[in-house]
């Protein structure tokens, strides 16, 4: 069987036993004479996929009904010659000008009623009644010409869904936010209950009285903004279920994507999203800003695997060197293309791919890296991709290989819509930044965690970690409560369970979903000023957030020393059935997050490795007969020795007990029981 693949279901794309290696393919800029060198290039490197027609909806149907395949014919042909396979992309991520200009309506418009303008991509509306039925049928004449291509391995719906605009508030989107709304309320009544439109005298007597949440003289409800977020990313999944609908139609045996951005993008719900694709492809670009852009690269791939399920996944996009939309486009260091790709796999994904093959001369990705750089193949990057094609030839065999993980933090789209709208306590709490904090403090202890939804299950984790988890349903709440009671451990952190779906503050007193469990109540919230600090009685600082606990069933672990609470409690736990819940009131230091995660960890009998080197990542892959141990050094000056017994699966040696690797090196091993 193929990697990944259960019978009768569409699954990984149809590569039997290899890992999947290639790029976002782009021959419409290039002449014909380049499409040849550059499958023999493919060859050259091992690549195996490419993302083939991404842009190319003006190329393959220049005026309306009016199709031109000749290059996608050529080149199609071309790469099966060659043996490369083709992930045919439905080029709907940017529609051609005849289209934008019969319809000017699809143009997407800001929240600041500005409608935004042609000539780069993303031009549409996705609740544009002509988009959509454009899309549909590109899709399905893409589907009728190349459906039984026998290079065909999967498609590739769009591209990046929401990336750059995000909700659309024309009037189109009034009256589709009108429809979803009425299915959803049934009655106004519900509705103006839900959204409390008391409040500054809101209330709706008509349906067509309400609008997108368009900027207004002052906050919008946060009710109302919070639907608008839900029913955006629900009318980006309708566009995508509509293309995949005409597809699977036509190619019932074919897989269907799309490309995610899991810890990137803001305005899409990934948990509504994943089922709904047969295989999770995420695209994932580093931060050149972050000095430890490693840690980030491993949340979005515990992302991307906890979204698929824990089942293999495709890393869709990264870059060979620096990308060209940030400030400063930072170029990777030798070595860190390889430790990058091969830290994806490390946590379950089955391939690596590219934006993009070859550095395009023109248009405004021209200083985007690429596999081929504008260099050609006397480069650094160059060599390098090949080595990784090489590499991923030889980790075929962790193919279908499934990361288990003991530890899960919660991670919420709504959550982290509704914790960031206007008026809250302070504008430095950041739903981002919390996530980031408490993964970079299980990173350093060498956990792999998975990440759950709010009302996930939890049964398989020793310790849930749930990080400003502000909008919390009084349903997932009693999850967390039966979670502890049947013995788990938890650590909460501050502006946790504070509203329900509506935005609407849980009755009697703060934490109110959480009160009970936790065994605390919260008087007040003490945001601290910018740069304010209070120290802790461990010692330790803290700062952004303080707040007035009261310990009713906790025992008190650490008190404020300083600031609007000092002597009262900062960090507590509760017994609680036969677990137990952690409470932390404010934003620890690093240091101090780190001993407290160790601490809930010891509380939760999760084992840590403390003989691993700091720098080095450790990661294990098991299939039912074999464990893999990734093992990354992100010392790009040093050397590491890790503790491993076993086979190298890319240099064959054999590693009694011990390995070293080399400054920035990565290992894959298959672990065999110390002698
Ligand atoms: C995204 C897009 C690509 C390209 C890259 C550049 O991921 O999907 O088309 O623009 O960004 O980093």
């Amino acid at each position: 069987m193929e990697i990944g693949e259960t019978p009768g279901v569409p699954g990984w794309p149809g590569m039997s036993g290899q890992l999947v290696f290639g790029g976002d393919y782009s021959p419409e800029q290039w002449d014909e004479s380049v499409w040849r060198d550059d499958v023999a290039l493919m060859q050259d490197a091992a690549v195996n996929l490419v993302n083939l027609g991404i842009f190319t909806w003006s190329l393959v149907e220049p005026t309306q009904g009016h199709y031109e395949f000749g290059v996608l014919d050529t080149v199609i042909d071309l790469l099966h010659a060659g043996g490369i396979k083709v992930d045919l992309a439905t080029p709907t991520a940017s529609p051609p000008a005849w289209l934008v200009h019969r319809y000017p309506q699809m143009l997407p418009v800001t929240v600041d009623g500005q409608r935004l303008g042609l000539g780069a991509r993303e031009s549409f509306c996705p609740s544009s009644p002509e988009y959509r039925a454009a899309a549909a049928s590109i899709a399905s004449v893409l589907g009728q010409r190349y459906g039984s291509h026998p290079a065909l391995a999967m498609w590739h719906v769009h591209n990046e869904y929401g990336a750059h605009v995000g909700p659309c508030y024309c009037e189109g989107s009034g009256a589709a936010f009108r429809r979803w709304l009425r299915d959803r309320y049934d009655s106004l009544a519900a509705l103006n209950d839900a959204w409390g439109t008391t409040f500054w005298g809101q209330a709706y007597s008509a349906w067509d009285q309400i609008e997108p949440p368009r900027r207004a003289p002052m906050p919008s409800n946060p009710a109302q903004q919070l639907d608008f977020l839900r029913f955006s990313s629900d009318e980006y999944l309708a566009c995508y279920q509509g293309e995949r609908d005409v597809l699977r139609a036509i190619t019932p045996s074919i897989p269907i994507t799309t490309n995610f951005m899991a810890t990137a993008c803001k305005h899409i719900d990934y948990w509504r999203w994943a089922a709904e694709v047969d295989v999770v492809a995420n695209d994932h670009y580093l931060d050149a800003e972050d000095p430890r852009s490693e840690v980030g690269l491993a949340m979005a791939a515990d992302l991307s695997r906890s979204l698929a399920g824990g089942k293999p996944w495709l890393l869709m996009e990264h870059s060979t060197s620096a990308v060209n939309w940030q400030p400063r486009n930072v170029a990777k260091i030798p070595g860190q293309l390889r430790r990058n790709s091969l830290g994806h796999v490390a946590r379950g994904a089955d391939g690596v791919m590219f934006f993009q093959w070859r550095a395009s001369r023109f248009g405004a990705e021209k200083f985007h890296s690429a596999m081929v750089p504008h260099a050609g193949t006397s480069s650094r990057t160059w060599r390098e991709v090949c080595e990784l094609g090489s590499d991923l030839r030889e980790l075929a065999p962790i193919g279908g290989s499934t990361v288990r993980a003991a530890v899960a933090v919660v991670w919420d789209w709504e959550s982290w819509w509704a914790l960031e709208f206007e008026f809250r306590p302070s504008v430095d709490v950041s739903y981002r930044d919390r996530m980031r904090a408490f993964y970079e403090a299980l990173w350093d202890q060498g956990v792999t965690v998975d990440f759950v939804r709010a009302g996930g299950a939890l049964d398989s984790y020793a310790a849930v970690f749930v990080p400003s988890l502000y909008l919390l349903s009084q349903d997932a709440a009693d999850g967390l409560r039966r979670y502890v009671e049947n013995g788990g451990t938890i650590l909460v952190s501050f502006f946790s369970g504070i509203v329900d779906e509506f935005d609407r503050v849980h009755a009697g007193g703060f934490p109110g979903a959480l009160r009970d469990i936790l065994g605390v109540t919260i008087e007040e919230f003490h945001p601290l000023r910018a740069a304010e600090n209070v120290e802790l009685s461990d010692g330790s600082t803290a700062d952004v957030w303080s707040e007035r606990i009261h310990a009713v069933d906790a025992e008190i672990r650490v008190s404020f020393a300083t600031g609007p609470d000092a002597t009262e409690p900062a960090i507590t736990r509760n017994a609680s059935g036969d677990g137990h819940a952690w409470y932390v009131g404010t934003r620890p230091d690093g240091r101090a997050l780190s001993a407290l995660v160790r601490e809930v960890l010891a509380d939760a009998g999760v084992v840590v490795d403390d003989d691993r080197p700091s720098s080095v990542e450790i990661v294990k892959r098991s299939s039912s007969d074999d464990t893999y141990v990734f093992a990354i050094n992100h010392d790009a000056d040093n050397e590491a020795t890790v503790r491993v017994t076993g086979i190298d699966l890319i240099t064959g040696e054999q590693h009694s007990e011990k390995i070293v690797l080399p400054a920035s090196g990565v290992a894959v091993v298959r672990e065999q029981p110390a002698p």
